[in-house]
């Protein structure tokens, strides 16, 4: 098989190491050839119009993500486009618009992502300049939404609104935004060493994956004054889940712009640009240490900054789904599930007219891939609980879809190993006929591979697909990870299951899982599983299951 590679730096399954020579990388001179601004392949947008998707070069494919704008290898011909949403506000003419765009030049198909953006499918190269006018008459824009870039930032999605937040922190996201990224695009901030995923937040109740971000700033106080600490170095995918470090540093809000700005260009100007997988901040924060980070941040800054303060993040995980009390006395939000982000047309524009309907036109969407209304009067909640769309889109999910994320999958991404939202949709269904619809709420995080952007490994129960051999037949499969969360109390989903194939007993095997996950994090009180191979698998009779499983997958080595 020949091994699937992406400017990324990884490859599909195993052959991810072996595919790339140490130090190659072909995406700095991708760059190279425009200048060192990937944005600067719109001066050649109108030519490889005109020459059409099947003559684009390996380096047009990559540059076009400068713009937003996605080859997608499994639709061939067909595009996606990720539009910007800092911290995942939207309002409903906009997703009027975007419904719209994916009618007439999509395929149906849109899809809400983890980072609180929405991702347009199946339009052809030709209409990107009619897509981009459209988007450009409501403050949108897809620049620099993929490759080396500040990627959308993130915030609480009830930013403003919720009483839970030390204060409001989406005017910094606003602002960085701006800055960052304008509605031009800025080359000062292109030609990152890798991608940079930052969140911004005020929000007590740890909404947002911060420990995962290469920069993230938390609520925090010092001497009674409101402000952030920052973390860094914080990053998923196929190296696993690393777990962001404290800079040690107290920021005061006004000045946490130039804070992140000058963390953005020290990734710039210091993070390594060798071989890819080694590119990522962390990496540079490895070989430097924080205290030489933090050093060369107040020089660049020209003053010190105060050591951190005291960390204000509660334990507590909100997903703002349901029912949640605003600052302002008598409206609410409410915040609807939507499985695995997927979306068409009519379901978006219904989102926008619920949200015209009941509350002020604003939608927010949350990094767990769902959408809030916010500002409904408190007595037309009922009222809105009976509409048609909240049958699909519930506040009140079972526990098996509430926390439910899948990437994109074998759909439209061509890493892709297996298919991942269907699946995972009729997973939780059949957990839901299983187990019954009570219990606490579980995150279940699926990735289609390991690169990760299902963010398997910051999930109480992490799904990681891939195809392995049983009977001579080439099947798909997943590694079970649990255990997995980010919040001040951050940790990585230990791999407690190797192959468990998707095949009929899959949703069997996934019930005891979660039943043994859910006592034992009943006995840990919230604590991390002690030895979760053992007491998953052992307690439950997994264990004879598993070598039967392990010998298959051994099988498929010759
Ligand atoms: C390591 C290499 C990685 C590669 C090659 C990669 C590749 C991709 C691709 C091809 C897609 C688009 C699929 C589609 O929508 O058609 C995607 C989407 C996405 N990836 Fe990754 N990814 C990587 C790592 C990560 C990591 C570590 C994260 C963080 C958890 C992440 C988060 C996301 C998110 C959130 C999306 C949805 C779009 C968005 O809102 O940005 N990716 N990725
Ligand atoms: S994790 Fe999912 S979206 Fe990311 S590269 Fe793999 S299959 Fe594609």
């Amino acid at each position: 098989m020949t091994p699937e590679r992406e400017a990324d730096g990884v490859t599909t399954g195993e052959t991810a190491s072996r595919a790339r020579s140490p130090g190659a990388n072909s995406v700095e001179g991708f760059k190279a050839s425009v200048g060192g601004d990937g944005l600067r392949i719109l001066e050649h947008l109108p030519e490889i119009i005109r020459r059409g998707a099947e003559s684009l070069t390996p380096a047009e494919k990559e540059l076009l993500k400068w713009l937003g704008v996605f080859y997608r290898r499994p639709t061939p011909g067909k595009f996606m486009m990720r539009i910007r949403m800092p911290n995942g506000f939207v309002n409903s003419e906009q997703l009027r618009t975007i419904a719209e765009l994916s009618r007439l030049m999509g395929d149906n198909v849109l899809d809400v992502t983890t980072r609180q953006q929405i991702e347009l499918r199946g339009f052809t190269l030709d209409c990107i300049p009619a897509i981009w006018q459209k988007l450009r008459g409501l403050d949108l824009r897809s620049l620099q939404t993929g490759m080396d870039n500040v990627r959308n930032i993130n915030g609480c999605a009830l930013a403003g609104l919720t009483p839970h937040e030390l204060f409001d922190a989406s005017p910094v996201v606003e602002e960085l935004d701006r800055i960052i990224v304008g509605s031009e695009g800025n080359p000062e901030f292109t030609n990152l060493p890798r991608k940079l995923n930052i969140t911004v937040t005020g929000c007590l109740d740890n909404c947002t994956h911060n420990e995962s971000q290469d920069i993230a700033l938390v609520p925090a106080k010092k001497g009674g004054r409101a402000g952030f600490n920052v973390l860094v170095g914080g990053k998923m995918g196929s190296g696993g889940f690393t777990i962001a470090s404290p800079l040690n540093v107290f920021v005061e809000i006004f000045q946490a712009v130039g804070v992140v700005l000058e963390l953005v260009k020290i990734h710039r100007d210091h993070s390594p640009r060798e071989a890819r997988s080694k590119c990522r901040f962390r990496f540079l924060i490895e070989k430097w240490g924080i205290p030489r980070l933090r050093a060369e941040l107040t020089a660049r800054l020209g003053h010190e900054l105060a050591f951190q303060g005291r960390d204000m993040r509660s334990s507590q995980h909100a997903d703002h789904l349901g029912i949640s009390r605003q600052k302002r006395a008598r409206v609410a939000a409410v915040g609807l599930s939507i499985p695995v982000g997927r979306v068409n047309p009519e379901e978006m524009e219904e989102l926008g007219r619920l949200a015209d309907v009941y509350g002020t036109g604003e939608i927010r969407l949350t990094t767990g891939q769902n959408a809030v209304i916010p500002n409904v009067p408190r007595e037309r909640v009922p009222q809105l609980f009976q509409e048609d769309l909240l049958e699909k889109f519930s506040p009140q999910p079972s526990p098996f879809v509430r926390g439910l994320v899948a990437c994109i999958g074998t759909d439209y991404c061509s890493l892709a190993l297996i298919e991942t939202k269907g699946r995972a949709v009729a997973l939780s269904k059949a957990l839901e006929e299983k187990m019954g619809a009570g219990g606490k709420p579980l995150t279940i995080h699926w990735s289609g591979c390991p690169a990760g952007c299902g963010n398997h490994e910051a999930a109480d129960i992490g799904l990681r697909g891939f195809k392995t051999k049983i009977g001579g037949k080439i099947v798909d499969a997943v590694a079970v990870y649990v255990g997995g969360r980010t919040g001040p109390y951050a940790v990585a989903g230990k791999e407690i299951l190797a192959t468990v194939p998707c095949d009929r007993e899959f949703p069997e095997v996934m019930a005891k899982v979660i039943e043994s996950y859910r006592r034992e994090s009943e006995y840990e009180r919230g604590g991390v599983l002690g030895d979760p191979l053992f007491t998953a698998a052992a307690t439950l009779g997994l264990a004879s299951w598993r070598s039967s499983l392990s010998n298959a997958a051994s099988a498929s080595a010759d």
